[in-house]
Protein backbone atom coordinates (compact mmCIF):
# COMPACT_ATOMS: atom_id res chain seq x y z
CA UNK A 1 0.00 0.00 0.00
CA UNK A 2 0.90 3.39 -0.94
CA UNK A 3 1.64 6.32 2.56
CA UNK A 4 1.13 9.73 2.52
CA UNK A 5 3.95 12.11 3.24
CA UNK A 6 3.38 12.82 7.24
CA UNK A 7 4.91 16.49 7.46
CA UNK A 8 3.48 19.31 5.53
CA UNK A 9 0.05 20.59 6.15
CA UNK A 10 -2.35 18.25 4.43
CA UNK A 11 -6.05 19.18 2.64
CA UNK A 12 -8.67 17.18 3.80
CA UNK A 13 -9.08 14.97 0.72
CA UNK A 14 -5.22 13.90 1.60
CA UNK A 15 -6.57 13.03 5.77
CA UNK A 16 -9.61 11.55 4.41
CA UNK A 17 -7.54 9.30 2.14
CA UNK A 18 -5.18 8.55 5.15
CA UNK A 19 -7.83 7.32 7.04
CA UNK A 20 -8.89 4.96 4.77
CA UNK A 21 -5.62 3.44 3.86
CA UNK A 22 -5.80 2.86 7.63
CA UNK A 23 -8.95 1.10 7.73
CA UNK A 24 -8.43 -0.32 4.95
CA UNK A 25 -4.83 -2.28 6.34
CA UNK A 26 -6.54 -3.25 9.47
CA UNK A 27 -9.59 -4.44 7.52
CA UNK A 28 -7.00 -6.47 5.10
CA UNK A 29 -5.33 -7.67 8.27
CA UNK A 30 -8.44 -9.18 9.67
CA UNK A 31 -9.91 -10.55 6.74
CA UNK A 32 -6.82 -12.30 5.81
CA UNK A 33 -7.59 -14.37 8.76
CA UNK A 34 -10.59 -15.74 6.50
CA UNK A 35 -10.41 -19.89 5.41
CA UNK A 36 -9.63 -20.57 1.97
CA UNK A 37 -9.17 -24.24 0.43
CA UNK A 38 -5.37 -25.33 0.68
CA UNK A 39 -4.83 -21.99 2.88
CA UNK A 40 -4.05 -21.21 -0.92
CA UNK A 41 -5.52 -17.44 -0.13
CA UNK A 42 -6.59 -16.44 -3.75
CA UNK A 43 -7.94 -13.14 -2.92
CA UNK A 44 -6.77 -9.49 -4.06
CA UNK A 45 -7.82 -5.89 -3.39
CA UNK A 46 -7.23 -3.14 -5.05
CA UNK A 47 -7.95 0.30 -3.87
CA UNK A 48 -8.13 3.03 -7.04
CA UNK A 49 -6.49 6.27 -6.06
CA UNK A 50 -5.09 6.97 -9.64
CA UNK A 51 -7.31 9.81 -11.27
CA UNK A 52 -8.15 7.42 -14.48
CA UNK A 53 -8.75 4.03 -12.33
CA UNK A 54 -10.85 5.92 -9.84
CA UNK A 55 -12.79 7.25 -12.74
CA UNK A 56 -13.51 3.58 -14.15
CA UNK A 57 -14.33 2.26 -11.36
CA UNK A 58 -16.93 5.00 -10.68
CA UNK A 59 -17.98 4.04 -13.79
CA UNK A 60 -18.52 0.63 -13.30
CA UNK A 61 -20.20 0.67 -9.37
CA UNK A 62 -23.02 3.60 -11.15
CA UNK A 63 -23.89 0.50 -13.26
CA UNK A 64 -25.12 -1.28 -10.58
CA UNK A 65 -28.80 -1.03 -9.35
CA UNK A 66 -29.20 1.20 -6.98
CA UNK A 67 -31.68 -1.11 -4.49
CA UNK A 68 -32.09 -5.17 -3.97
CA UNK A 69 -29.05 -6.86 -3.10
CA UNK A 70 -26.77 -4.75 -4.45
CA UNK A 71 -27.30 -2.54 -1.16
CA UNK A 72 -26.76 -5.29 1.50
CA UNK A 73 -25.97 -3.45 4.15
CA UNK A 74 -29.71 -1.59 3.80
CA UNK A 75 -27.93 1.79 3.83
CA UNK A 76 -27.58 2.59 0.02
CA UNK A 77 -27.44 6.65 -0.06
CA UNK A 78 -29.37 8.16 -2.92
CA UNK A 79 -30.65 6.00 -5.81
CA UNK A 80 -28.62 6.42 -9.16
CA UNK A 81 -26.45 9.16 -8.15
CA UNK A 82 -22.50 8.84 -8.81
CA UNK A 83 -20.19 8.48 -6.31
CA UNK A 84 -18.88 11.73 -4.42
CA UNK A 85 -15.52 12.83 -3.90
CA UNK A 86 -15.42 11.62 -0.55
CA UNK A 87 -15.97 8.09 -1.43
CA UNK A 88 -13.53 5.16 -1.69
CA UNK A 89 -13.82 2.10 -3.83
CA UNK A 90 -11.84 -1.04 -3.52
CA UNK A 91 -11.91 -3.85 -5.95
CA UNK A 92 -12.00 -7.59 -4.98
CA UNK A 93 -10.22 -9.67 -7.05
CA UNK A 94 -9.20 -13.58 -7.43
CA UNK A 95 -5.58 -13.44 -8.31
CA UNK A 96 -5.23 -16.00 -11.13
CA UNK A 97 -1.37 -17.04 -9.30
CA UNK A 98 -2.78 -18.19 -6.52
CA UNK A 99 -5.68 -20.06 -7.26
CA UNK A 100 -6.22 -23.90 -7.54
CA UNK A 101 -6.97 -25.22 -11.12
CA UNK A 102 -6.39 -28.55 -11.14
CA UNK A 103 -10.22 -29.58 -10.75
CA UNK A 104 -13.03 -27.66 -12.47
CA UNK A 105 -14.80 -27.44 -9.24
CA UNK A 106 -12.08 -25.57 -7.73
CA UNK A 107 -13.43 -22.92 -9.78
CA UNK A 108 -16.59 -22.63 -7.02
CA UNK A 109 -14.01 -22.74 -4.08
CA UNK A 110 -11.96 -20.21 -4.95
CA UNK A 111 -15.04 -17.91 -5.38
CA UNK A 112 -16.15 -18.73 -2.01
CA UNK A 113 -13.26 -18.60 -0.47
CA UNK A 114 -12.98 -14.38 -2.02
CA UNK A 115 -16.49 -14.34 -0.73
CA UNK A 116 -15.22 -15.50 2.73
CA UNK A 117 -12.38 -12.45 2.41
CA UNK A 118 -14.63 -10.01 1.36
CA UNK A 119 -17.18 -10.72 4.12
CA UNK A 120 -14.76 -9.75 6.75
CA UNK A 121 -12.60 -7.57 4.92
CA UNK A 122 -16.28 -5.08 4.60
CA UNK A 123 -17.49 -5.82 7.96
CA UNK A 124 -13.97 -4.85 9.44
CA UNK A 125 -14.36 -1.33 7.23
CA UNK A 126 -17.73 -1.19 8.45
CA UNK A 127 -16.81 -1.22 11.73
CA UNK A 128 -14.25 1.55 11.15
CA UNK A 129 -16.96 4.02 9.96
CA UNK A 130 -16.56 3.21 6.31
CA UNK A 131 -20.18 1.34 5.49
CA UNK A 132 -20.84 -0.64 2.31
CA UNK A 133 -22.98 1.49 -0.42
CA UNK A 134 -23.14 -0.29 -3.56
CA UNK A 135 -21.27 -3.33 -5.23
CA UNK A 136 -21.15 -4.24 -8.66
CA UNK A 137 -20.16 -8.14 -9.36
CA UNK A 138 -18.29 -8.39 -13.01
CA UNK A 139 -19.71 -11.66 -14.48
CA UNK A 140 -17.29 -13.54 -17.38
CA UNK A 141 -18.59 -12.08 -20.53
CA UNK A 142 -19.52 -15.59 -21.83
CA UNK A 143 -20.95 -16.68 -18.34
CA UNK A 144 -24.31 -16.23 -16.88
CA UNK A 145 -27.64 -16.80 -18.97
CA UNK A 146 -25.84 -17.52 -22.17
CA UNK A 147 -23.48 -20.11 -20.62
CA UNK A 148 -26.32 -21.81 -18.32
CA UNK A 149 -28.79 -22.41 -20.98
CA UNK A 150 -25.42 -24.91 -22.48
CA UNK A 151 -25.26 -26.44 -18.95
CA UNK A 152 -22.17 -24.66 -17.95
CA UNK A 153 -21.52 -22.10 -15.01
CA UNK A 154 -20.46 -19.04 -15.32
CA UNK A 155 -17.63 -19.86 -13.31
CA UNK A 156 -16.78 -22.62 -15.34
CA UNK A 157 -16.48 -20.00 -18.48
CA UNK A 158 -14.76 -17.35 -16.33
CA UNK A 159 -11.71 -20.53 -15.97
CA UNK A 160 -12.19 -21.64 -19.84
CA UNK A 161 -10.63 -18.12 -20.64
CA UNK A 162 -14.05 -16.88 -21.92
CA UNK A 163 -14.40 -13.83 -19.10
CA UNK A 164 -12.71 -12.08 -16.41
CA UNK A 165 -11.60 -9.70 -19.02
CA UNK A 166 -13.29 -6.60 -17.17
CA UNK A 167 -9.68 -6.05 -15.63
CA UNK A 168 -8.57 -4.16 -18.57
CA UNK A 169 -11.00 -1.06 -18.77
CA UNK A 170 -9.25 -0.98 -15.09
CA UNK A 171 -6.26 0.90 -16.87
CA UNK A 172 -2.31 0.07 -16.91
CA UNK A 173 -2.05 -0.57 -13.13
CA UNK A 174 -4.18 -3.26 -12.85
CA UNK A 175 -2.52 -6.42 -11.75
CA UNK A 176 -2.26 -8.64 -14.76
CA UNK A 177 -2.67 -12.04 -12.66
CA UNK A 178 -5.80 -10.70 -11.03
CA UNK A 179 -9.41 -11.08 -12.37
CA UNK A 180 -12.07 -8.72 -10.76
CA UNK A 181 -14.88 -9.84 -9.22
CA UNK A 182 -16.49 -6.95 -7.55
CA UNK A 183 -16.15 -3.36 -7.18
CA UNK A 184 -17.38 -1.70 -3.64
CA UNK A 185 -18.35 1.80 -3.10
CA UNK A 186 -17.64 2.52 0.67
CA UNK A 187 -18.93 5.74 2.24
CA UNK A 188 -17.62 7.54 5.09
CA UNK A 189 -20.84 7.16 7.94
CA UNK A 190 -19.10 7.48 10.88
CA UNK A 191 -16.94 6.79 13.60
CA UNK A 192 -15.44 3.10 14.82
CA UNK A 193 -17.82 1.93 16.83
CA UNK A 194 -15.50 -0.53 18.99
CA UNK A 195 -16.21 -3.95 17.44
CA UNK A 196 -13.08 -4.70 15.76
CA UNK A 197 -11.22 -5.88 18.43
CA UNK A 198 -14.03 -8.71 19.02
CA UNK A 199 -14.29 -9.23 15.13
CA UNK A 200 -10.30 -9.86 15.47
CA UNK A 201 -10.53 -12.20 18.17
CA UNK A 202 -13.00 -14.24 16.67
CA UNK A 203 -11.62 -14.01 12.89
CA UNK A 204 -8.04 -15.05 15.34
CA UNK A 205 -9.86 -18.01 17.32
CA UNK A 206 -11.87 -19.30 13.87
CA UNK A 207 -9.85 -22.48 12.40
CA UNK A 208 -10.23 -25.72 10.67
CA UNK A 209 -10.01 -28.40 13.44
CA UNK A 210 -9.59 -31.51 12.07
CA UNK A 211 -9.70 -33.06 15.39
CA UNK A 212 -12.24 -35.82 16.67
CA UNK A 213 -15.64 -33.61 18.12
CA UNK A 214 -17.47 -34.75 21.12
CA UNK A 215 -19.99 -36.90 19.96
CA UNK A 216 -22.79 -35.23 21.78
CA UNK A 217 -25.66 -33.01 19.88
CA UNK A 218 -25.10 -29.63 19.16
CA UNK A 219 -28.68 -27.50 20.57
CA UNK A 220 -30.96 -26.98 18.01
CA UNK A 221 -31.77 -23.16 18.97
CA UNK A 222 -27.63 -22.88 18.30
CA UNK A 223 -27.87 -24.43 15.15
CA UNK A 224 -30.97 -22.30 14.43
CA UNK A 225 -28.51 -19.15 15.39
CA UNK A 226 -25.35 -20.63 13.14
CA UNK A 227 -28.03 -20.35 9.82
CA UNK A 228 -30.18 -16.77 10.70
CA UNK A 229 -30.33 -14.84 8.36
CA UNK A 230 -26.70 -12.39 7.95
CA UNK A 231 -26.02 -8.67 7.02
CA UNK A 232 -23.15 -7.04 4.10
CA UNK A 233 -22.68 -9.13 1.28
CA UNK A 234 -24.07 -12.26 2.77
CA UNK A 235 -27.63 -10.67 3.13
CA UNK A 236 -27.92 -10.92 -0.39
CA UNK A 237 -26.98 -14.77 -0.45
CA UNK A 238 -29.49 -17.37 -2.16
CA UNK A 239 -27.80 -19.66 0.08
CA UNK A 240 -29.73 -23.02 2.19
CA UNK A 241 -27.98 -24.40 5.32
CA UNK A 242 -29.19 -27.88 6.26
CA UNK A 243 -27.88 -29.66 9.30
CA UNK A 244 -28.09 -33.24 9.56
CA UNK A 245 -28.19 -34.41 12.60
CA UNK A 246 -30.18 -37.79 12.05
CA UNK A 247 -28.14 -40.71 12.64
CA UNK A 248 -29.34 -42.01 9.76
CA UNK A 249 -27.93 -39.33 7.80
CA UNK A 250 -24.91 -39.04 9.06
CA UNK A 251 -24.50 -42.50 8.71
CA UNK A 252 -25.25 -41.93 4.59
CA UNK A 253 -22.59 -39.25 4.58
CA UNK A 254 -19.80 -41.30 6.43
CA UNK A 255 -20.26 -44.32 3.74
CA UNK A 256 -20.05 -42.04 1.15
CA UNK A 257 -16.77 -40.40 2.60
CA UNK A 258 -15.92 -43.97 3.20
CA UNK A 259 -16.46 -44.93 -1.08
CA UNK A 260 -15.03 -41.96 -2.39
CA UNK A 261 -12.67 -40.12 -0.22
CA UNK A 262 -10.01 -41.26 -1.75
CA UNK A 263 -10.52 -39.61 -5.22
CA UNK A 264 -8.28 -36.22 -3.82
CA UNK A 265 -5.34 -39.03 -3.36
CA UNK A 266 -5.75 -41.63 -6.56
CA UNK A 267 -6.66 -38.13 -8.52
CA UNK A 268 -2.76 -37.36 -9.67
CA UNK A 269 -3.03 -34.01 -11.12
CA UNK A 270 -5.20 -32.78 -7.65
CA UNK A 271 -3.09 -34.65 -5.59
CA UNK A 272 0.21 -33.10 -6.88
CA UNK A 273 -1.70 -29.57 -6.68
CA UNK A 274 -2.74 -30.41 -2.88
CA UNK A 275 0.68 -31.80 -2.09
CA UNK A 276 2.18 -28.96 -3.01
CA UNK A 277 0.43 -26.98 0.10
CA UNK A 278 1.70 -29.30 2.65
CA UNK A 279 4.77 -27.69 3.92
CA UNK A 280 7.43 -29.78 5.79
CA UNK A 281 7.25 -27.90 8.94
CA UNK A 282 5.60 -24.76 10.93
CA UNK A 283 8.78 -22.65 9.95
CA UNK A 284 8.82 -23.80 6.89
CA UNK A 285 4.92 -22.81 6.48
CA UNK A 286 5.68 -19.54 8.41
CA UNK A 287 7.71 -18.47 6.02
CA UNK A 288 5.56 -18.52 2.94
CA UNK A 289 2.66 -18.08 4.56
CA UNK A 290 0.32 -20.45 2.94
CA UNK A 291 -0.68 -23.89 2.58
CA UNK A 292 -0.68 -26.38 5.70
CA UNK A 293 2.51 -28.31 7.79
CA UNK A 294 1.49 -31.90 8.42
CA UNK A 295 0.64 -31.15 11.54
CA UNK A 296 -2.23 -29.39 10.62
CA UNK A 297 -3.41 -32.35 9.16
CA UNK A 298 -2.72 -34.61 11.44
CA UNK A 299 -2.40 -33.10 14.46
CA UNK A 300 1.02 -33.07 16.52
CA UNK A 301 3.67 -35.23 15.01
CA UNK A 302 7.07 -36.67 16.29
CA UNK A 303 9.96 -35.66 14.05
CA UNK A 304 10.60 -39.46 12.30
CA UNK A 305 6.88 -39.74 11.86
CA UNK A 306 6.52 -36.59 9.96
CA UNK A 307 9.18 -37.71 7.45
CA UNK A 308 7.72 -41.06 7.01
CA UNK A 309 4.29 -39.34 6.52
CA UNK A 310 5.88 -36.63 3.88
CA UNK A 311 7.40 -39.63 2.39
CA UNK A 312 4.35 -41.72 1.96
CA UNK A 313 2.28 -39.00 0.89
CA UNK A 314 4.83 -37.44 -1.71
CA UNK A 315 2.94 -37.84 -5.39
CA UNK A 316 5.09 -40.54 -6.35
CA UNK A 317 4.46 -42.94 -3.34
CA UNK A 318 1.05 -42.26 -3.90
CA UNK A 319 0.86 -43.18 -7.50
CA UNK A 320 2.60 -46.53 -6.15
CA UNK A 321 0.85 -46.71 -3.34
CA UNK A 322 -2.63 -46.76 -4.93
CA UNK A 323 -2.56 -49.76 -6.57
CA UNK A 324 -2.48 -51.51 -2.97
CA UNK A 325 -5.95 -49.20 -2.66
CA UNK A 326 -3.88 -46.96 0.04
CA UNK A 327 -6.09 -44.08 -1.10
CA UNK A 328 -9.27 -46.52 0.47
CA UNK A 329 -7.31 -46.46 3.84
CA UNK A 330 -7.30 -42.64 3.87
CA UNK A 331 -10.58 -42.36 2.67
CA UNK A 332 -11.72 -44.88 5.34
CA UNK A 333 -9.61 -43.30 7.81
CA UNK A 334 -11.74 -39.94 7.13
CA UNK A 335 -14.64 -41.25 7.05
CA UNK A 336 -14.39 -42.62 11.14
CA UNK A 337 -13.30 -39.28 12.09
CA UNK A 338 -16.88 -37.78 10.04
CA UNK A 339 -19.07 -40.81 11.21
CA UNK A 340 -19.19 -39.59 15.11
CA UNK A 341 -19.27 -36.24 14.81
CA UNK A 342 -23.00 -34.89 16.07
CA UNK A 343 -23.25 -32.72 12.89
CA UNK A 344 -23.13 -32.16 9.39
CA UNK A 345 -23.36 -28.86 7.48
CA UNK A 346 -24.04 -28.77 3.87
CA UNK A 347 -24.50 -24.99 2.30
CA UNK A 348 -26.39 -25.12 -1.17
CA UNK A 349 -26.83 -22.23 -3.96
CA UNK A 350 -30.16 -22.05 -5.27
CA UNK A 351 -28.94 -21.68 -8.55
CA UNK A 352 -27.64 -25.60 -10.09
CA UNK A 353 -24.69 -23.33 -12.04
CA UNK A 354 -24.21 -20.30 -9.65
CA UNK A 355 -22.41 -17.33 -11.24
CA UNK A 356 -20.36 -15.28 -9.98
CA UNK A 357 -22.63 -12.88 -7.66
CA UNK A 358 -23.98 -16.10 -6.28
CA UNK A 359 -21.26 -17.75 -5.48
CA UNK A 360 -19.39 -14.67 -4.01
CA UNK A 361 -21.72 -14.34 -1.64
CA UNK A 362 -22.31 -18.12 -1.02
CA UNK A 363 -18.75 -17.25 0.55
CA UNK A 364 -19.59 -14.32 2.08
CA UNK A 365 -22.74 -16.45 4.05
CA UNK A 366 -19.74 -19.04 4.73
CA UNK A 367 -17.81 -16.89 6.88
CA UNK A 368 -20.47 -15.55 8.91
CA UNK A 369 -21.39 -18.99 9.88
CA UNK A 370 -18.10 -19.89 10.43
CA UNK A 371 -17.63 -17.15 12.45
CA UNK A 372 -20.94 -17.82 14.77
CA UNK A 373 -19.84 -21.39 15.16
CA UNK A 374 -16.60 -20.01 16.49
CA UNK A 375 -18.12 -17.67 18.91
CA UNK A 376 -20.42 -20.79 19.85
CA UNK A 377 -17.37 -22.95 20.70
CA UNK A 378 -18.05 -25.33 18.08
CA UNK A 379 -15.49 -25.82 14.74
CA UNK A 380 -16.03 -26.86 11.76
CA UNK A 381 -13.77 -29.09 9.33
CA UNK A 382 -14.82 -28.83 5.68
CA UNK A 383 -14.94 -32.43 3.50
CA UNK A 384 -14.54 -31.26 0.29
CA UNK A 385 -13.62 -34.09 -1.49
CA UNK A 386 -17.28 -35.39 -2.21
CA UNK A 387 -18.51 -32.01 -3.67
CA UNK A 388 -14.80 -31.84 -6.36
CA UNK A 389 -16.23 -34.57 -8.46
CA UNK A 390 -19.64 -34.03 -10.46
CA UNK A 391 -20.81 -37.82 -9.90
CA UNK A 392 -19.75 -38.09 -5.83
CA UNK A 393 -21.83 -34.49 -5.17
CA UNK A 394 -24.79 -35.38 -7.63
CA UNK A 395 -24.77 -38.55 -5.09
CA UNK A 396 -24.85 -36.75 -2.05
CA UNK A 397 -26.93 -34.61 -2.99
CA UNK A 398 -29.55 -37.26 -4.48
CA UNK A 399 -29.37 -39.50 -1.26
CA UNK A 400 -29.37 -36.37 0.98
CA UNK A 401 -32.34 -34.41 -0.75
CA UNK A 402 -29.96 -31.46 -1.08
CA UNK A 403 -31.01 -29.17 -3.70
CA UNK A 404 -29.56 -26.70 -6.30
CA UNK A 405 -25.79 -26.63 -6.16
CA UNK A 406 -24.24 -27.92 -2.96
CA UNK A 407 -21.10 -25.75 -2.22
CA UNK A 408 -19.89 -26.58 1.41
CA UNK A 409 -20.44 -29.46 3.54
CA UNK A 410 -17.79 -29.78 6.53
CA UNK A 411 -18.47 -31.68 10.35
CA UNK A 412 -19.66 -29.57 13.09
CA UNK A 413 -19.18 -30.02 16.61
CA UNK A 414 -17.52 -29.33 20.24
CA UNK A 415 -13.29 -30.26 19.37
CA UNK A 416 -12.51 -32.66 21.40
CA UNK A 417 -8.66 -31.02 21.94
CA UNK A 418 -7.70 -27.14 20.06
CA UNK A 419 -5.81 -27.02 16.88
CA UNK A 420 -2.81 -24.77 16.07
CA UNK A 421 -3.31 -21.64 13.81
CA UNK A 422 -2.42 -22.31 10.12
CA UNK A 423 0.17 -19.61 8.45
CA UNK A 424 -1.26 -16.63 6.51
CA UNK A 425 0.30 -13.94 3.70
CA UNK A 426 0.58 -10.45 5.69
CA UNK A 427 -2.97 -8.64 5.03
CA UNK A 428 -1.24 -5.97 3.29
CA UNK A 429 0.33 -8.28 1.04
CA UNK A 430 -3.09 -8.78 -0.96
CA UNK A 431 -3.93 -4.93 -1.41
CA UNK A 432 -2.78 -2.95 -4.29
CA UNK A 433 -2.61 0.80 -5.31
CA UNK A 434 -3.78 0.92 -8.83
C1 LIG B 1 -14.21 -23.70 0.27
C2 LIG B 1 -13.33 -24.39 1.27
C3 LIG B 1 -13.11 -25.75 1.20
C4 LIG B 1 -12.30 -26.41 2.13
N1 LIG B 1 -12.15 -27.77 2.05
C5 LIG B 1 -11.40 -28.42 2.99
C6 LIG B 1 -11.30 -29.84 2.97
O1 LIG B 1 -11.84 -30.53 2.12
N2 LIG B 1 -10.56 -30.44 3.94
C7 LIG B 1 -9.93 -29.73 4.93
O2 LIG B 1 -9.29 -30.33 5.77
N3 LIG B 1 -10.03 -28.37 4.96
C8 LIG B 1 -10.75 -27.71 4.03
N4 LIG B 1 -10.89 -26.35 4.08
C9 LIG B 1 -10.24 -25.61 5.15
C10 LIG B 1 -8.94 -24.97 4.66
O3 LIG B 1 -7.97 -25.94 4.43
C11 LIG B 1 -8.51 -23.96 5.72
O4 LIG B 1 -9.43 -22.90 5.75
C12 LIG B 1 -7.15 -23.38 5.45
O5 LIG B 1 -6.16 -24.39 5.50
C13 LIG B 1 -6.80 -22.31 6.48
O6 LIG B 1 -6.87 -22.85 7.77
P1 LIG B 1 -7.84 -22.28 8.88
O7 LIG B 1 -9.24 -22.46 8.44
O8 LIG B 1 -7.52 -23.07 10.11
O9 LIG B 1 -7.53 -20.82 9.07
C14 LIG B 1 -11.68 -25.67 3.16
C15 LIG B 1 -11.89 -24.28 3.22
C16 LIG B 1 -12.69 -23.65 2.30
C17 LIG B 1 -12.90 -22.17 2.39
Amino acid sequence: MTSSPASTPRPPSADRRASFEHALREAAGIAALSPSSHNCQPWGVAWPTGRDARRAVERLVDEAPADGPEAPTGIFVGSGTGGGATDEYVILALDRERELTSLPAHAVEMLVSCGAYLQVLLRSLTLQGWSTDRIHFVEPLTGGRAGRAEGRTGVADARAGGGYDAGRPLGDTWPVSWSPLCAVRLRRTGEADGGLAELRRTALARRTNRAPYRPDAVEPAVLDGLSAPSAGVAKGADVTVRHLVADSDRAAFAGLVARHGGRDFSHRQAWRETYSFVRRDEAEAHALGDGFPLSQLFGPLSTPRRHALRLALAPTTMRALRHAGYHRVLARQLARVVGPSPVVVAMGLTDASPGVEATVRGGARLAEYWLRATEAGLALHPVSVVLQHDDVRKELQDQLGLPGRTFFVSRLGHPLTDFPRSPRRIGARAVRTI
